[in-house]
């Protein structure tokens, strides 16, 4: 039906015949001469239909509304330069029709312009998806999206020997942290199968077929607390490698992502600098830190054991820790009124559990203020460690956070991320992606009274702490690592346990029973027996990757049809209820 896309028109057509389909983006009659901008999935062109000119089409364009299909056949001219649109890539041509085909009339009123989609509230865009879909905005992500899949298929591919295998949608049910979708099974009644939250398992099981370089653009499925970056159903980007070291398995991801930026944005990545968790924790509160500003951390735990003002050195004795977040500029910034209760910054930290913050401003002449007991409590000798170790000079505000480890990092790293923002000292422009390294295996499940793997419970603990014979506890660290960009968890993923024994021993330590163990991963620990490879592995958002990419902020912008917060589609308004028949044909009963 067309001889070119709309958006793909340049100056090299002019005095062509060409014909293009598309949608009616805008209609303008200007003194009798009508102009109509043509959109398809490459752009827009302008046509024109003059009555003078192109008499058969006139009566046509004055019929067409915003929204109708329409089919164009006409020449391609030179605008005049009065009217080149530096905005289009097709901006300097435009087409006189000579023919204008309706190809559909659009039936009801519109509930969006699609050129004006910024201000129109999500959940009508989500409603009309097909609509938003014709966006120049989402198209932009989609075809982005396109090309980063295709950059990684061919790097992993032809650079790197991966090959993609398909790994099954219905799956056995298995603990790997969040909550699964289930699906009950008509032919054995009772029975259930999940939808995978990874392909964590059979990846592994590859290795144990022999298969080397895995990777697989793989959909994913977990039933947790949605947020910007979190949707129920998402993409990995998902490799396992036999037979690599932990720092070859970096080395050429490294490889792969730069090789993405470099693609895709034209930028050359430096070496990607690493943190041990625990520096992370320490410097920054939290295990994905967004580096590319400074705040960071100093604990002054030791500074105020002993110290006269209770709340912090009862902090310590209770086993917790005090730390200061110290920000320059913030006496004259940040007032009083948003630190003390009440206050927007005190809120914030009060989200994250954490009682108050105390602070102190820091005056010229390292004269202080704070309020009387913090004060009085500082002898000259704490001071002048206080102000060395923060570095804090006249002007900065010093605030606190003091009680549980996990309270005081958490709601001051959260602090950190609201006033690097605030204070204009994040460079959105900037690209600043590092490894975290060294996580702790488990980490303590205060409900259930016992250990659970921070990662997945298949990760390799570090022999380095095993020596001896010594236990797997709190301080074992595991051979797992994450890829931070900007403060956004991209990737994570970490060398396997493939010696049975090993894996029997963390279950053990998680709390499986035997008999527990055999019954949910009897295939596992049964593959473990015929000769398992060493390997590892790494899973990428995909969409959080493009969504960076795009730099926008939300992976709903960069996914065809996502679901809303509340894990609904809008469009097709799923979840719905289904029939009496069907359910009682899957055994069910419905409670609801
Ligand atoms: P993990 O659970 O860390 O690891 O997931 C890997 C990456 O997937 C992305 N991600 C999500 N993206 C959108 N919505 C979600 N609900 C969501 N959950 C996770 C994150 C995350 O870094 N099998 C292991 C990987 C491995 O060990 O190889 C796994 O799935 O970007």
């Amino acid at each position: 039906m067309r001889t070119h896309y709309c958006g793909h028109l340049q100056e090299a057509h002019i005095d062509q015949t060409v014909s293009v389909c598309g949608w009616i983006d805008r209609t303008r009659d200007h003194g009798g001469v009508i102009f109509l901008d043509v959109r398809d999935r490459s752009g827009i062109v302008q046509v024109v239909s003059d009555p003078s000119r192109t008499p058969a089409s006139y009566p046509v364009a004055g019929q067409v509304r915003n929204e109708y299909v329409v089919r164009v056949t006409g020449k391609v001219l030179a605008r005049p330069l009065d009217s080149v649109n530096p905005k289009l890539a097709s901006g300097k041509i435009e087409i006189y029709a000579d023919t204008i085909e309706i190809l559909n009339p659009v039936h009801r009123s519109l509930p969006f312009l699609i050129s004006d989609t910024d201000e129109v509230r999500e959940e009508l865009r989500l409603k009309y998806r097909y609509l938003d879909l014709r966006s120049e905005r989402l198209a932009k992500n989609l075809h982005l999206r396109c090309e980063v899949v295709k950059v990684i298929r061919r790097y992993l591919e032809d650079e790197c020997g991966f090959r993609e295998v398909e790994t099954p949608i219905l799956c056995r049910s298995t603990p790997e942290g969040a909550r699964d979708y289930l699906v009950p099974s008509r032919v054995h009644p009772g029975e259930w199968y999940a939808l995978p939250q990874s392909p964590q398992l059979f990846k592994q099981l590859l290795m144990v077929g022999g298969w080397d370089r895995y990777y697989q653009i793989a959909r994913c499925f977990r039933d947790e607390d949605l947020r910007a970056d979190r949707q129920p159903e998402f993409t990995q980007l998902d490799m396992e490698m036999s037979f690599m070291s932990q720092e070859e398995i970096l080395q050429l991801n490294e490889g792969l992502i730069r090789h993405i930026f470099q693609k895709i944005k034209g930028i050359d990545l430096p070496p990607f600098p690493r943190l041990t968790y625990k520096e992370a924790m320490d410097r920054y509160g939290c295990d994905r830190p967004d580096t590319r500003f400074g705040l960071e951390l100093v604990d002054v735990s030791d500074l105020f054991a002993q110290s006269s003002f209770k709340v912090f050195s009862s902090a310590v004795a209770a086993g917790g820790i005090v730390k200061v977040l110290p920000v320059p500029g913030g006496d004259s910034a940040i007032s009083n009124t948003r630190i003390k209760p009440g206050g927007d910054l005190a809120n914030l930290v009060a989200q994250y559990g954490a009682k108050g913050l105390a602070f102190i401003r820091v005056r010229p002449g390292d004269t202080i203020d704070a309020i009387g007991a913090l004060k009085d409590s500082l002898t000259p000798e704490v001071k002048e460690e206080l102000l060395r170790r923060t570095q804090a000079e006249a002007g900065h505000l010093l605030l606190f956070g003091a009680g549980e480890r996990a309270i005081v990092n958490e709601s001051l790293s959260r602090l950190r991320l609201a006033l690097g923002k605030e204070l204009g000292l994040i460079d959105e422009n900037k690209i600043n992606i590092l490894w975290v390294t060294d996580f702790p295996m488990f980490e303590w499940n205060e409900e259930e009274q016992r250990l659970e793997a921070l990662h997945h419970p298949f990760t390799s603990p570090n022999p380095e702490d095993l020596r001896d014979g010594k236990p797997l506890g709190l301080e074992t660290r595991a051979l797992a690592y994450d890829l931070i960009v900007n403060g956004i968890e991209v990737g994570g993923g970490s060398l396997r346990i493939y010696q049975r024994d090993i894996q029997e021993k963390v279950f053990a330590a998680i709390g499986l029973s035997p008999e527990e163990a055999r019954d949910k991963f009897g295939f596992l620990l049964d593959a473990f027996d015929f000769g398992t490879p060493p390997h590892g592995g790494i899973a990428y958002g995909l969409d959080r990757l493009v969504m960076l990419l795009a730099g926008v902020d939300t992976i709903r912008d960069v996914i065809a049809f996502p679901k809303t917060q509340q894990a609904r589609d809008l469009l097709t308004d799923a979840p719905s209820k289904v029939t009496e028949k069907q359910l009682k044909e899957l055994h069910v009963k419905s409670l609801a």
